[in-house]
């Protein structure tokens, strides 16, 4: 294939953005970002990048005709040929459609209308619009691109012509909120999930809570037995909270509902605007009023929770599996707390290999910025305060993880991880990770943050220091295969993703059972005792955290300045150099 010049443009630099970046980097185009910030913007960058494409993978406005009729631009739909519209992936999950995919279509003067150069499919999954679209949209996206993009390599200068049975047309509105509005008098735990998980993670469903109007995401079904002594419940009435999250009742059951977002009153400032919460902290003062039911880790797989313990294999070689699936990834102090919590009490089992599996969606993206916003609104403490406790708290997790010489420890990568999360999971012995995943083993991006999570003994161990240094200051995501070219992995899994767990498992399966497993384990020790003795972890801790309090108290306000646009999702207002290489 002849490498291309290839201008990405999208409205934010999101995961299927950088999952298409990396991979065709990795096939040996040269590319470039540009943030979709105005039409003048993205003019001047084709003017100096001279791209041979422009591929758009996440667009929330039209491209201009000066653009599209100069040079090829080829657009990422995520729904089947025929799908056109702005709300593709929420109508599929509202109408539970069974399978699903993704067009890679070229731009012109209609929305979602261009000749289509490729396409992929796939079967849907009970999950949340944005995990389809982490995974499944962007594994299919992937394929897609890459076949357009080959053909586009190969000379071909327009689509193929269209099949036969080419489908229908069908143009699908924004899916409203008067649509998505659920009924708790009359509806089924089935359709009120498939509401929720249709607007999360944007924009949820808009309800009230203790009549207050908000919108509403991170739902889960709740158990028969978590059920059973409400049974004299009224449909929509507020029950029980567990790890934050609120037991609503519907008509033939209830939801756990993790996530919530007060409704913006219409004249509020865009920097100004709700965001996001622990939903049983949001309602602080009405939550407390509900009994607590937390669960046990080790438990039946349909009794919802964040941290889940499961144990394997024969007596003598067992393996432990500690997953901990927060919300988006987002490790707030009371989470880092319970997991630490969670991670002593499963060291006391007797396994030989403990698999630390993360979220489904993301095995960890740091500290819980979110979190650490809306403590910047609650009096008597601050955004300041709140990271400070927040890194503490994720560095005690590290600190525990490191600290388990008595076994393997493994780090599963079941989704991607960023900043602090990805550190994390360099704490553990071994580090795998399934090939669809993407690293962002960088802490710049969020207002020059230095990090902490005892990446200054982590990352040199693995990459050196020049390799850690070139890491840090890059600022790219990385996929797992690169990740496990540098010494950053210790195992890519490249079959499918459906299955990757039962995969890991059997390989822990097999580590806990192998002939040389506690020679293994005494070099494990024995690394760990001549570290300590040349520089002790406290030390490290000590230093990162010294500039972290910089970060977090001192004049430079990037850090704080940086989580605010985050939290708020404000627009971007230039696109970062480390990633637009086309602007001097
Ligand atoms: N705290 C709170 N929320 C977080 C988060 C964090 N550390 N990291 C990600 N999220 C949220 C995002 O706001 C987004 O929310 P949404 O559900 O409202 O859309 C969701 O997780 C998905 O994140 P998104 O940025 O869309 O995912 P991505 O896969 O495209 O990008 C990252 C992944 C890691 C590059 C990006 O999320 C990021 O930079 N996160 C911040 C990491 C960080 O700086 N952590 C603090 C320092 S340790």
């Amino acid at each position: 294939m002849n490498p291309l010049r290839i201008l990405l443009l999208c409205h934010s630099f999101n995961s299927l953005s950088q999952r298409l970046f990396a991979e065709l980097r990795a096939h040996g185009h040269t590319l470039s970002v540009e943030l979709d910030i105005a039409d003048s913007v993205t003019e001047e960058a084709v003017a100096l990048f001279r791209p041979d494409l422009v591929l758009a993978p996440f667009l929330k406005r039209r491209i201009p005709p000066t653009v599209w009729q100069r040079v090829t631009c080829l657009v990422v739909h995520p729904g089947p040929p025929g799908d056109q519209g702005p709300s593709a992936l929420d109508w599929a999950v509202w109408r539970g459609e069974p399978h699903w995919g993704v067009t890679v279509l070229q731009a012109n003067g209609d929305f979602d209308a261009g000749p289509v150069w490729a396409h992929a499919s796939f079967d849907m999954r009970p999950a949340t619009k944005g995990s389809l679209y982490r995974r499944e949209v962007t594994q299919a996206a992937w394929r897609a691109t890459l076949a357009a993009v080959q053909r586009f390599a190969g000379g071909e200068r327009s689509a193929p012509a269209l099949p036969d049975d080419a489908p229908l047309v069908r143009w699908q509105p924004l899916l409203r909120q008067s649509e998505r509005a659920i009924h708790w008098a009359t509806e089924s735990t089935t359709s009120v999930l498939a509401k929720l998980r249709s607007g999360d993670g944007q924009p949820g469903v808009l309800d009230t809570l203790w009549g207050q109007a908000c919108y509403l995401g991170d739902a889960h079904p709740a158990s028969a037995a978590a059920m059973a002594e409400f049974s004299d419940a009224e449909p929509g009435a507020m029950l029980a909270v567990r790890e934050g999250a609120l037991l609503r009742c519907t008509v033939d059951g209830g939801v756990w509902i993790g996530q919530a977002r007060r409704a913006d009153p219409p004249d509020t400032h865009p920097t100004q605007r709700s965001f996001k919460q622990v939903a049983a902290e949001l309602f602080a003062t009405e939550a407390a009023g509900l009994p607590q039911r937390p669960v046990p880790l080790q438990r039946s797989p349909d009794e919802w929770g964040e941290l889940r313990y499961t144990e394997h294999g024969p007596e003598g070689a067992r393996v432990g599996c500690l997953g901990f699936d927060f919300y988006n990834g987002a490790m707030s102090t009371a989470r880092c707390e319970r997991l630490r919590a969670a991670l002593l009490q499963v060291r006391e089992r007797p396994t030989k290999v403990l698999l630390l599996l993360g979220g489904e969606g993301f095995f960890s993206n740091g500290i819980d910025l979110n979190s650490i916003e809306a403590a910047a609104h609650r009096p008597g403490d601050s955004a300041a305060d709140a990271s400070w406790r927040n890194i503490q708290a994720m560095n005690d997790v590290a600190l525990a993880v490191l600290q388990t010489t008595d076994r393997l420890t493994v780090s599963v990568l079941r989704g991607n991880a960023g900043a602090g999360g990805a550190f994390l999971a360099l704490a553990a012995d071994q580090v795998w990770a399934h090939g669809s995943v993407v690293l962002n083993p960088h802490y710049k991006n969020m207002g020059n943050l230095y990090g902490s999570e005892y990446w200054t003994y982590l990352l040199p161990r693995r990459l050196g220091d020049a390799g850690a240094k070139a890491l840090m200051t890059q600022r790219l995501p990385l996929l797992a295969a690169e990740a496990l070219k540098i010494g950053l992995l210790d195992h890519n899994d490249e079959g499918s993703r459906q299955g990757f767990e039962e995969r890991s498992l059997e390989r822990a399966l097999a580590l806990a059972s192998s002939y040389n497993q506690s020679g293994e384990l005494a070099a494990k020790q024995a690394r760990r005792e001549q570290d300590e003795a040349h520089r002790p972890l406290a030390l490290y801790r000590e230093q990162e955290l010294a500039r972290m309090h910089r970060n977090f108290y001192g004049f430079d306000p990037s850090y704080h300045v940086a989580r605010h646009h985050f939290v708020h999702k404000q627009p971007h207002a230039w696109t970062p150099r480390h990633l637009a290489v086309h602007r001097p």
